[in-house]
C-alpha cells in the first residue's frame, strides 16, 4: 500500500481507532506492505490538524498499536514522516524560500530552524522503531518541505542550501543522513521519492537523477516514485494524464535505470492486475503501490491472486472525493464502497448526509 492521508487521526495527531480499523483493512488485504500516511514531525510541519504526530514520546503507544494492527492482519509496517514546509496547515509556515503559498508568504527558514527539523526527522524516525514498525519512509515528494529545498522554484537562497543542485540537494541528503544514524544501519528507511514536480518551471528528471544515486549511496533502502505538488496535481494536463492507467510508471522505470540496487515502488492509478504484471515484467518497477486504488476495493490483492472470482472495482477516475474531503479536514471515504459501507462510515464519523 502507498501511502494514503485519510485524516482519520484524532485532533491532536494520536492514532484513533478508526486509524486502527482503516490499516488494520489495509494490511489484511493481502498487500506485503503496509506504509501508513504522512505523520508529522514537527507541529510547524502539519498538513493538517487530523494528521499522524511522532514530534513527542507520547504518540509511542498509540504508534504501536498501529503497527501491531497492521502485523496482526499479515503484512509488514511503515510509517512515512513528513514536514509539510509552505503546505503546512497554519498561518505560520516554514520554508526554504518565501515563496508566495496561497495568500500566505512562508518564513525562510535560518540554518537552526534547518537543523531542528533536521533534528526533528530524527527523533520521529527513531520514536517509529521504537513502536515496533518495520521501516520508515521519508517524505521526499508531494512538493512538501523537502521538494522545497530541492527545486529552483521553490528554493531562491543564496546560502550552501540554495543555487546549484548539489546546494539544493543538501537539506534531503542531511535528512536521510540523519535518520539513518538515529535508527542505525540494520533498519529499513525508505524514500517517497519525487521524479518530476509536473511544472514547466519545475524539478525535473535531470536534477532528480542525481539525487536518486545520491540516497542510494546513502543507505536508503528503497525509493517509492511519484511526480506532481499540490501545485501541479489540479492542472488540467495534470488530471487528464493521471485518468491512464499506470501514468507514473515511466517515472519509475527512469528512476530505476538510474540506481544499480535498491528496489524501486511505482504507484498511479494501478488499477488492473494485468497492468501491475506488465509494470514488473518490462522492469519498470520492482514492487507495486497501491493507494487509492486499494481504498476503492481492498480485495485488489486477493483478486489478483485468484483467491477472490470477482472483478476489481475501479477507483473512479473523474471522481477525487477522497482528495476533495481531506483537502476540506474531512475524513475520507470512498464513492465506489456500497451504500451500506459509506452509510456506516458516515454514522461512525458523525456525519448525517452523504455529503462531498
Ligand atoms: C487522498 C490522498 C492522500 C495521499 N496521501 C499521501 C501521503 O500521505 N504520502 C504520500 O507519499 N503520498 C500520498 N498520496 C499519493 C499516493 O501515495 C499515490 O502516489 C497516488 O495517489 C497515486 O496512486 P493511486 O492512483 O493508487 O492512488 C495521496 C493521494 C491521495 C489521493
Amino acid at each position: 500500500m502507498a501511502p494514503m492521508f485519510v485524516g482519520y487521526a484524532d485532533a491532536d495527531g494520536t492514532v484513533s481507532s478508526l486509524v486502527l480499523d482503516h490499516y488494520g483493512e489495509m494490511a489484511g488485504s493481502g498487500v506485503s506492505m503496509v506504509v501508513v500516511e504522512n505523520a508529522s514531525v514537527d507541529p510547524s510541519g502539519a498538513g493538517s490538524p487530523f494528521i499522524l504526530r511522532v514530534d513527542q514520546d507520547r504518540y509511542i503507544s498509540g504508534l504501536t498499536q498501529l503497527a501491531k494492527a497492521i502485523h496482526d492482519h499479515g503484512a509488514l509496517a511503515f510509517l512515512q514522516i513528513n514536514h509539510a514546509g509552505r503546505y503546512a496547515y497554519m498561518r505560520e509556515r516554514l520554508a526554504p524560500s518565501p515563496f508566495k503559498t496561497g495568500d500566505i508568504v512562508p518564513k525562510e527558514m535560518t540554518h537552526d530552524e534547518i537543523k531542528k527539523i533536521g533534528k526533528a526527522f530524527a527523533e520521529g524516525a527513531r520514536r517509529v522503531r521504537e513502536a515496533g514498525f518495520d521501516g520508515v519512509e521519508i517524505h521526499g515528494g508531494t512538493g512538501y518541505l523537502i521538494v522545497q529545498f530541492l527545486s529552483p522554484r521553490t528554493n531562491h537562497r543564496r546560502d550552501s542550501y540554495g543555487g546549484v543542485l548539489e546546494n539544493r540537494m543538501r537539506f534531503p541528503l542531511e535528512i536521510a543522513d540523519a535518520v539513518l544514524q538515529a535508527v542505525g544501519k540494520d533498519y529499513p528507511v525508505g524514500y517517497r521519492f519525487l521524479a518530476d514536480e509536473w511544472l514547466p518551471d519545475g524539478l525535473h528528471r535531470e536534477e532528480t537523477i542525481p539525487l536518486a544515486g545520491a540516497l542510494e549511496e546513502r543507505g536508503i533502502a528503497y525509493l517509492s516514485v511519484m511526480a506532481g505538488t499540490y501545485d501541479s496535481f489540479f492542472l488540467p494536463a495534470y488530471l487528464e494524464e493521471e485518468r491512464s492507467e499506470g501514468y507514473m510508471a515511466h517515472f519509475a522505470e527512469a528512476i530505476k535505470k538510474s540506481v544499480s540496487k535498491i528496489p524501486v515502488i511505482a504507484a498511479g492509478r494501478i488499477q488492473s492486475p494485468a497492468t501491475a504484471e506488465k509494470i514488473i515484467q518490462q522492469r519498470q518497477a520492482d514492487l507495486i503501490g497501491l493507494a487509492r486504488v486499494l481504498f476503492a476495493d481492498p480485495l485488489w490483492p486477493r483478486k489478483a491472486k485468484g483467491e477472490v472470482a470477482e472483478p476489481v472495482v475501479p477507483c473512479e477516475s473523474t471522481c477525487a472525493l477522497c482528495m476533495k474531503r481531506v483537502g476540506k479536514g474531512k475524513p475520507a471515504f470512498c464513492s465506489q464502497w456500497d451504500k451500506e459501507r459509506r452509510e456506516t462510515f458516515l454514522r461512525r464519523v458523525g456525519e448525517k448526509e452523504d455529503g462531498q
